[in-house]
């Protein structure tokens, strides 16, 4: 096994594996050369499954040593984060799965069968086929004459390098250099879960500067919000029912709302304590020249604390919308809230707006 610094506890880096849609497989083939795959996975009976033409090189491997690698970058910290001259302390911060072993053959139809309809349900999850089964006569043959391997997840070594060297001061401060650096779309786009997934990881982090939230009144952790940058798509329900019986989303169903918060480039959020999420606000932008702010919400009995306008500050600072020419929203009745951040109503002579409804 390779030496591990970062371990990773087994059920994370599970997670990780059974997320991946592909996975990068190093195999020996006949001639004794390594060869290394691409290949789409899926994670079964303790296996880590893809399937082959029997007579591709892949199949080669069959009954020797195999190592398949998933990844998944979170950040490349800059070096002037931790030292203004250096080069360096240059990062990246990613977790990953290694898994080790044998590769088999599965000889099983009913389970070959059971790995390819599973990938089918990763590439296509809208369906649109027949569900593949081992004696369905459309699939009969099909399931008969492909390979489907199998690596056994029995050596899984998980890895998380989150930058445990440092102090929690320096983590702070890398992640307000990713936060405000912004300087490409590998940077802005999804650095907002990103940063999320860091603090996830290590939960023990001082709350950087930006995603503090508002002071609490009383000295009294209960009282305390905590902004987030991304909310996890877990927590699409919550916001959704925070917003779902405003003014604006009369005509709009909770599932549209749901897909519209999880399809929104930016989406902000506030939790408690507790981690409860109680305050919502999403925008959608082009990243250079407008943005639109929709469904902002606090739960009812957090408002007056000055949650919304460090929500609203967070969310006009997030890379995708701190450059933007103009920042656009309608509201019935808090227009006094936005007045403070700097929203002014539309010019007069500002020409009709045109609209498009989709049937
Ligand atoms: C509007 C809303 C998001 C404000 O959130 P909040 O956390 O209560 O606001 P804050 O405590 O941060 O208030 C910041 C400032 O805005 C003012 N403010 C808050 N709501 C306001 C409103 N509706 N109209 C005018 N001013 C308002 C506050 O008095 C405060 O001013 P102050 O610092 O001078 O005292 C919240 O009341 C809410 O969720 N309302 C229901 C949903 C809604 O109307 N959303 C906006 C739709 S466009």
């Amino acid at each position: 096994m390779r030496t591990n610094r970062f371990p990773w506890p087994r059920e994370q880096a599970l997670a990780l594996l059974a997320a991946a849609d592909t996975a990068h497989f190093a195999l020996t083939g006949d001639d004794g050369q390594p060869m290394l795959r691409c290949v789409h996975v899926v994670v079964d009976d303790d296996a880590l499954c893809f399937h082959a033409s029997p007579v591709g090189n892949k199949s080669q491997g069959v009954g020797r040593s195999a190592v398949a690698a998933v990844e998944r970058v979170l950040a490349i910290v800059p070096s002037y984060a931790f030292d203004p001259e250096r080069a360096c302390p240059a990062t990246t911060w990613y977790q990953s799965v290694q898994v080790r072993g044998v590769l088999e053959r599965i000889e099983d139809p009913p389970r070959k069968a059971r790995v390819l309809q599973r990938l089918m349900e990763r590439l296509q999850p809208e369906g649109g086929h027949v569900p593949i089964e081992a004696e369905h006569p459309l699939y009969r043959r099909v399931v008969a004459g492909l390979d489907v391997l199998a690596l056994p997840l029995t050596e899984l070594d998980g890895r998380a390098k989150l930058g445990q060297n440092r102090s929690d001061e320096q983590i702070c401060r890398a992640l307000t250099w990713l936060w405000t650096r912004a300087i490409g779309p590998a940077d802005t786009l999804g650095i907002d879960a990103r940063i999320e997934a860091i603090l996830d990881a290590r939960p023990e982090l001082p709350i950087p500067e930006f995603l503090r939230g508002p002071t609490a009144i009383e000295a009294d952790s209960s009282n305390l919000a905590r902004l987030c940058c991304r909310p996890r798509d877990t927590e699409v329900d919550t916001a959704v029912a925070l917003v779902e019986h405003e003014y604006w989303n009369v005509t709009t169903s909770p599932e549209t709302s749901r897909l519209a918060h999880l399809r929104s480039p930016v989406w902000v959020g506030a939790r408690d304590h507790a981690g409860q999420l109680i305050a919502t606000a999403r925008a959608s932008t082009d990243g250079a020249k407008h943005a639109w702010v929709y469904d902002v919400a606090v739960d009812p009995r957090w408002r007056g604390r000055g949650v919304g306008r460090a929500l609203l500050r967070l969310l006009l600072d997030h890379p995708l919308i701190r450059e933007v020419h103009s920042v656009h929203l309608q509201t019935r009745d808090a227009a006094g809230f936005y007045a403070q951040l700097g929203f002014v109503p539309y010019p007069s002579e500002t020409p009709r707006r045109h609209v498009r409804i989709q049937a």
